[in-house]
Parts: structure tokens; C-alpha cells; sequence
């Protein structure tokens, strides 16, 4: 595989949690992706960027290193990776809002916890030795840490260790396998990295028009934009109640004095709650609409 220097190359997970989230998140920011879900590369049609489609755990190292100058992935990879890893030179340039899952300590859903402290002495599974060490050692706790890279779940069944600390995002891989949740070692969701290695002017320009776009989608996500009729009188409490939203337009409406049409875009969810206190402060005609594009 030769990497052609011209063009920003985005890792992301090849399979799993985040990979149709990350897919669809650069679909929303215009970006085609020719299809092929078994390639490990992808072109992009209408932007100079590439995506290289990885296992999540490879993500921190490719950005560090450059080869990728962006990489979509869970916090708990990273962190695991910063705490693990040599030097950690990439830097989070967004949130993203999927992906939210925990680090868990879990155990046999028969076995007695009573905090902490039933840790003491046990041998705890898991794909993330830093973050689990660090946990213990942040409460003077002595336990084995069993690094195991998959299928962490199985270990007390095939008595590796008592107990396991692993990704818990639904709960059902933890149901299915007789286990509850004890402790929440970290909460976690995906990130956008950008390497922090020089990566010249031309691919600094894509990145940031990357990273424009993204911004935007991100802030369309939860945006919407609001449309009602009020009386001069009701103008005030109406604008106080619309959710996330700075300096309303307030246009007359023709031929009904002293009454105006409110325009609003809300960053926040808008919910059945909101619209009605809306009307009870006095607005009427009320319009919810979804908001396709946004460039601030
Ligand atoms: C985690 C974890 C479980 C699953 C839990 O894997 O190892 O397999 O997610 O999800 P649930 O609570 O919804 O059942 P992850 O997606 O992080 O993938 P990887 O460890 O295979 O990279
Ligand atoms: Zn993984």
C-alpha cells in the first residue's frame, strides 16, 4: 500500500461500535465514500482524503506516528494508549457524541461485592492493563491485572481471573455472559484526533476544512429551528423559554398589528415540554424544523 502524500488520511474502526457512526458522521460532512466494506482503504470522490479502515487499538498509534493525520476512536482506547505507549502526539479536535460507553469492573453476577476493597488479592481480565492498574493503584489496592486482547468476558468461566474489566456499552455482552457491573473505571465516547506532527500547509488546509465541516455537523445534530406567531406582550418570556437559542428574529406580521413571527435556531433538543410552555406563554402556529447544513 503507498500512501499518496496529497491526501489526508483518516483512520477509523474497520469493525465494531464506531465504524457505521464514523462512516456516517463523514457521509454527513459531504464526504463520498466508495463502498467496499471488506477494503481496508477507501477513496474519497469529491475530497482529498483517504480513509484507512483499522482495528480502534491501532488508531492512537497511527495518528501518533503520522501515518494518518486523523483518526476517529473511543476515549478509552486513547487513554489506555497514553497511559501505555511512548509519547501520545496527537490532540482530541472534537467530540462526537456516539460511541458512549463506560470501563467497567464486572463480576459473577453470585459473587458478594462490598466496594473497593473485595478487589484485594483477585485477578481482574481485561484488554486495558493501564487504566485498571491505575484505578487500583489510585485506592491502594493490590490485585493481578491478566492482560487478555479479546473475549475478556469469559475468563471467570474458564477461571483466568474473577473478575473482568471491559467496555460496557448496552450491557447485554455483560448480561448474556452471567456478569454485573461493580465499578466504572471511565466513561468514554468517540473523538476526532488530529495528529500533532507537522503535516505541511496543504494537508493543514484540508484538515481544517475537514474539521469546518464536521463542526457543522455536529452542531446540526441536536439543532433546530423554531418558527411561531406571539403578541408583542409575550415576546420576552417566549424568548426566555426557546432552548439554546441567542437573539431570536422578530419580524411584524402583515396586517395583524402587534403581532410577530419568532425565528429561532435552538442548539438543544426541542421537546414536547418546551413547545407546550411555548403555547402557555402565549405562542401560537408553532413550526419545529431540522436543520440540513451550518457553517459558523
Ligand atoms: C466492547 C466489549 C464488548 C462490547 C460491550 O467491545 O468488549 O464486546 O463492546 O457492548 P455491550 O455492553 O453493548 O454488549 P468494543 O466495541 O470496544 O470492541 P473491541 O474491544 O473488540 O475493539
Ligand atoms: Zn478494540
Amino acid at each position: 500500500m503507498t500512501v499518496d502524500q496529497s491526501r489526508l488520511h483518516i483512520a477509523i474502526q474497520k469493525s465494531g461500535r464506531l465504524s457505521d457512526y464514523s462512516r456516517q458522521l463523514l457521509r454527513d460532512a459531504g464526504l463520498r465514500i466508495q463502498n467496499g466494506k471488506n477494503d481496508l482503504t477507501a477513496r474519497v470522490e469529491n475530497f482529498a482524503a483517504d480513509l484507512m479502515f483499522v482495528r480502534d487499538d491501532d488508531i492512537p498509534t497511527f495518528v501518533s506516528d503520522g501515518v494518518c493525520e486523523f483518526g476517529i476512536v473511543g476515549e478509552n482506547v486513547l487513554a489506555e494508549y497514553a497511559l501505555g505507549e511512548g509519547e501520545a502526539r496527537f490532540e482530541i479536535v472534537a467530540r462526537l457524541g456516539f460511541g458512549r460507553c463506560s470501563l467497567r469492573i464486572a463480576a459473577p453476577e453470585t459473587s458478594a461485592y462490598s466496594g473497593p476493597d473485595t478487589l484485594r488479592g483477585a485477578r481482574i481480565a481485561t484488554s486495558y492493563p493501564c487504566l485498571v492498574r491505575r484505578f487500583l493503584e489510585e485506592r491502594g489496592i493490590d490485585a493481578e491485572v491478566v492482560k487478555m486482547r479479546g473475549a475478556v468476558e469469559l475468563a471467570p468461566r474458564l477461571g483466568i481471573a474473577g473478575f473482568v474489566c471491559d467496555i460496557v456499552s448496552t450491557g447485554a455482552t455483560l448480561e448474556a455472559n452471567g456478569l454485573r457491573a461493580v465499578e466504572t473505571v471511565l466513561d468514554s465516547e468517540a473523538v476526532l484526533v488530529r495528529t500533532a506532527r507537522d503535516i505541511g500547509e496543504r494537508k493543514t488546509g484540508l484538515g481544517e476544512s475537514l474539521l469546518s465541516r464536521i463542526d457543522g455537523v455536529l452542531a446540526t445534530r441536536d439543532s433546530k429551528y423554531i418558527m411561531l406567531n406571539a403578541t408583542e406582550e409575550s415576546l420576552e418570556k417566549i424568548s426566555a423559554i426557546l432552548p439554546g437559542a441567542e437573539a431570536p428574529t422578530i419580524v411584524p406580521l402583515h396586517g395583524r398589528p402587534g403581532h410577530f413571527a419568532v425565528h429561532a435556531v435552538c442548539q438543544e433538543s426541542v421537546f414536547w415540554e418546551t413547545l407546550q410552555k411555548l403555547k402557555d406563554a402565549g405562542a401560537s402556529a408553532i413550526l419545529v424544523v431540522p436543520i440540513e447544513k451550518m457553517m459558523m
